[in-house]
């Protein structure tokens, strides 16, 4: 199935709005930062992309999502137009779609779409050092932390966030 995978880029139609919310109702996390992506998107320093199971044609319904930040002025040293880093964001697969290699795809997908579209050599990411499994996973990618780990922006978990980076050139 994962072979049939595609990103399909998200538009600021209504439609689409809603469905990015609805993701990010059932991930659990950051539904209000929604409207700021999609504003992003519009100005030029976001991508937000669908995950899309190709080969269902029942459905076009997205198994999941993900993002590429391309520039940061708060955090240049995570995605920056100038140094050609950008940053992996908001991947979610869809719980009944886990553990069959989307997210490791869609990973993949991204950095593809991340050199030929916009010439990225690195990407970074945060991910919280309290989950095995993200942890795990990214490292599995070819991901590894460059810097020390910081405090989460909420208090949600008392584990810190760990940053992470890998070169693609
Ligand atoms: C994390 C998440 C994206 C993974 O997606 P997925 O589709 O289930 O992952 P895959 O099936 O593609 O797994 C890919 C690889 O991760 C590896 N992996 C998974 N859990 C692992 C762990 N605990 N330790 C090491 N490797 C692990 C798998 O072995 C596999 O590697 P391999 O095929 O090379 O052996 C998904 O579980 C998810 O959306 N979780 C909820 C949201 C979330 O946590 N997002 C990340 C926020 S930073």
């Amino acid at each position: 199935m994962s072979s049939e995978i595609r990103l399909v880029l998200a538009a600021p139609t209504q439609r689409d709005i809603t469905l990015i919310t609805t993701l990010r109702r059932e991930c659990g996390w950051f539904e209000d930062l929604v409207p700021t992506w999609f504003q992003q998107s519009q100005e030029g320093t976001r991508r937000l992309f669908f995950i899309v199971d190709a080969a269902n044609v029942t459905s076009d319904e997205p198994i999941g999502m993900i993002s590429l930040l391309l520039d940061s002025a708060k955090e240049p040293d995570m995605a920056s137009f100038s140094t050609k880093t950008g940053m992996v964001q908001a991947l979610f697969v869809r719980p009944e779609f886990e553990g069959r290699g989307v997210g490791k795809l869609a990973m993949r997908l991204l950095e593809e779409y991340a050199i030929q579209s916009h010439g990225i050599e690195r990407l970074t990411l945060v991910t919280t050092s309290g989950s095995a499994k993200t942890m795990g996973f990214y490292a599995r990618q070819g991901y590894y932390e460059f810097k020390a780990r910081v405090p989460p922006p909420t208090d949600w978990t008392d584990a810190l966030d760990a940053c992470f980076m890998k070169n693609l050139k």
